[in-house]
C-alpha cells in the first residue's frame, strides 16, 4: 500500500514570530525538491500562523493548527475558530494532543466535537491517541486507545475519512526521550488499522496515514519508517531546531 507519508513538526509553545520565521527560512532552504510522496508539516503557535504562511508560499511546506474550538464562531472569548485557522493557510490542525487533555480538560467528546467542526469547514485533522505509563502497565493500553478513536472519530463518514490522520503517540514516550520500540510501535498502528477498519471500509484503514510520536529524533526516524504501518511522524522536541528538523524528514523519505 503506497500510503502518504507525514513528517509534521510539533512546536507547542515555543518561538515567537522572529524565531519562527528564521526557522522557516532555513527549512525552506533545505526541503527544496523532497517531494516523494512525502507532506512536510509545520505547527507553529497561532500568533506566528499568518507571518508562516506568507513564507511559505511557493514552497513543499505545509501548515497546521495546535487546537480549534468546536464552533464555527460567536461569543468564545479565547477561542480560535476552524475559519480562522483555514484564513491564514492550515491544512491540518492536530487534535487532542496528550497535553491538551492533560491540562486543558480535553476529552474523547471534546476531541469528537472539534473533529467535526475541522471536516464541516474543509479542514484536515491528525487525531493524537495515546495511553499513559500507568494505563500500559495495567495493561489498559488497548481499551483506552481503542476509546480515543471510537469515541473521537465517532458519526464520521467514509469520505471524512479521507481528511483524517492519526498519530499514535504513547504519553511516557512524550518529551521523556524514551521511544517506544519500533516493533511496539507497529503493534499499536496494526490495532488502529484494525480498529478503524470495524469502523468504516477496508479501503479507509489501509489507505489512512499513521505517524508515530513520542521522542522522535534523527536517530530513531529511519528504523521507525521500516515498520509496515508507521507511515511518518509527529515529531515535538527535535523539530524545534531546523537541522534537526531536516534530518528526521530526509531520515523518513
Ligand atoms: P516529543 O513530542 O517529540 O518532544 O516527544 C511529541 C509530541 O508531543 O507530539
Amino acid at each position: 500500500m503506497n500510503r502518504k507519508k507525514i513528517i509534521a513538526g510539533n512546536w507547542k509553545m515555543n518561538k515567537v514570530i522572529e524565531e519562527s520565521l528564521s526557522f522557516i527560512n532555513e527549512l525552506k532552504e533545505a526541503v527544496r525538491g523532497i517531494n516523494d510522496n512525502i507532506e512536510i508539516v509545520v505547527s507553529p503557535p497561532f500568533t506566528a500562523l499568518s507571518v508562516i504562511n506568507d513564507a511559505i508560499k511557493g514552497s513543499n511546506i505545509l501548515l497546521a493548527g495546535q487546537d480549534v474550538f468546536w464552533e464555527d464562531k460567536g461569543a468564545y472569548t479565547g477561542e480560535i475558530s476552524p475559519m480562522m485557522l483555514k484564513d491564514v493557510g492550515c491544512k491540518y490542525t492536530i487534535i487532542g494532543h496528550s497535553e491538551r487533555r492533560q491540562y486543558c480538560n480535553e476529552t474523547n467528546e471534546t476531541v469528537n466535537k472539534k473533529i467535526k467542526a475541522l471536516l464541516r469547514n474543509d479542514l484536515s485533522v491528525i487525531i493524537c491517541v495515546g495511553e499513559t505509563i500507568e494505563e500500559r502497565e495495567d495493561k489498559r493500553t488497548f481499551s483506552v486507545v481503542g476509546r480515543q478513536i471510537r469515541d473521537g472519530l465517532k458519526g464520521l463518514t467514509q469520505k471524512d475519512m479521507e481528511k483524517v490522520v492519526i498519530a499514535y503517540e504513547p504519553v511516557w514516550a512524550i518529551g521523556t526521550g524514551k521511544t517506544a520500540t519500533p516493533s511496539q510501535a507497529n503493534e499499536m498502528h496494526l490495532f488502529i488499522r484494525d480498529t478503524i477498519k470495524e469502523m468504516f471500509e477496508d479501503k479507509i484503514a489501509s489507505s489512512i496515514t499513521i505517524q508515530y510520536g513520542g521522542s522522535v529524533t534523527p536517530l530513531n526516524i529511519t528504523e521507525l519508517m521500516l515498520e509496515s504501518e508507521i507511515d511518518g511522524a509527529l515529531v515535538g522536541g527535535a523539530s524545534l531546531d531546523a537541522g534537526s528538523f531536516v534530518q528526521i524528514i530526509r531520515g523518513a523519505v
